[in-house]
């Protein structure tokens, strides 16, 4: 037991459905043990900046209408660049390690937090609990992202929405190729992993499934085309994980250079060029939006109802986890040192795929 009289809470890194519940669910957790909690906006910038940017959390915050939506109520960052601030008036400073240190224990004192709940990757823990650890509070990380890589839990709080997004992308896809004979080429986000393209092929019914962590071949696409045509089925679905490599060993980059975009042109220009009747889909942040499904809004509230019962138990530096089907909970230190967790080529996911004919690459 500890004598936490007011905890803060933030989201960090890109955005998913699922946030605005896991925040309501810390508040009401907390509320009911008699806490008070202060939301930090845009991740931690909104303790480096002057005057500082949060607000307190009540239930009645939640009646309507942030925790059905997507996105995160409170703002998030995933820049990476802390050092600069932009002031509420839009001017700009520039802080150094530690302006940046020196701020945020001013900020946790003034606002007389105990911890911080952070909703993030493992990354952006990393830095929150460094702080913590200095500013002499805890930290507690809750894993969140559509790419369902984050290490040691089998789900992060947003895959269940983008998994849906996408299936429901698939359906409506599926209508609109069947009536034009199309191959359509689907692009799906996940970043170095494939968990979000091979899940939601396998539940929008694709031919094709291309990730990153099975080889593939040209011919191999085609010949799985061909055989769904001579089965008399006139078009195709074909779903690529952004961060697939070309078959010449190229990965393709959006207009900002940073993020993965564009592999699905690829495909279509090259299927068009050998007689397809080819239409290339980029699916993009609709995928990070959206009410949140069941699946996301019951996983936020049990990580979330763990996260304050590690707090309540005078726990320190713990990262969430589902394992096994069951809530659990890590030392950071040891989440830091597995790596993310890519699909497993050999998984019964990739296995019922194969089974149900869907062309997943070869191994
Ligand atoms: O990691 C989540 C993710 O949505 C990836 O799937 C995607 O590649 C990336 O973030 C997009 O980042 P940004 O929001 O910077 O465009």
């Amino acid at each position: 037991m500890n004598d936490i009289k007011r905890i803060g809470v933030l989201t960090s890194g890109g955005d998913c459905s699922g946030l605005n519940t896991a925040i309501r669910a810390i508040t009401f957790a907390a509320v009911n043990k008699g806490w008070e909690v202060f939301g930090i906006h845009n991740a931690t910038d909104g303790l480096f900046v002057r005057p500082m940017r949060y607000q307190k959390l009540t239930m009645s915050d939640f009646e309507f209408p942030f925790a059905i939506m997507g996105g995160t109520m409170l703002g998030t960052n995933n820049s990476g660049n802390a050092h600069i601030q932009e002031r509420a008036d839009g001017t700009v400073e520039e802080l150094n390690d530690e302006q940046l240190l020196q701020r945020f224990k001013e900020g946790v004192q003034e606002l007389g937090l105990s911890a911080l709940v952070v909703i993030g990757g493992d990354g952006s823990m990393a830095i929150v609990s460094r702080y913590c650890q200095k500013a002499g509070i805890s930290m507690i990380g809750i894993p969140k992202t559509i790419d369902n890589d984050a290490p040691a839990t089998e789900m992060a709080i947003g895959f269940a929405t983008a998994r849906t997004v996408v299936m429901d992308a698939l359906d409506k896809l599926d209508t609109t190729a069947a009536s034009h004979h199309r191959v359509m080429i689907v692009e799906v986000m996940g970043r170095g992993a494939g968990h979000l393209a091979l899940e939601s092929g396998i539940a929008g019914y694709a031919d094709v499934v291309l990730i990153p962590e099975i080889p593939y071949t040209y011919e191999g696409i085609v010949n799985r085309l061909l055989e769904t045509q001579r089965n008399g089925r006139k078009h195709g679905l074909v779903v690529v994980a952004e961060g697939i490599k070309t078959p010449e060993g190229r990965n393709c980059f959006s207009a900002n250079g940073k993020t993965y975009g564009g592999v699905s042109e690829y495909f279509a220009e090259r299927l068009q060029k050998d007689g397809f009747n080819v239409r290339a889909n980029i699916l993009g942040h609709i995928q990070r939006s959206g009410s949140p499904v069941a699946g996301d809004r019951i996983l936020a509230s049990r990580f979330a109802v763990h996260a304050i019962n590690l707090l309540s138990e005078g726990k320190n530096n713990r990262v969430v986890a589902l394992k096994d089907g069951h809530i659990t909970d890590f030392d950071l230190g040891y989440v830091l040192k597995v790596s993310n967790s890519p699909v497993d080529p050999n998984s019964e996911m990739v296995k019922v795929a194969k089974t149900l004919g869907i062309y997943v690459g070869e191994i």
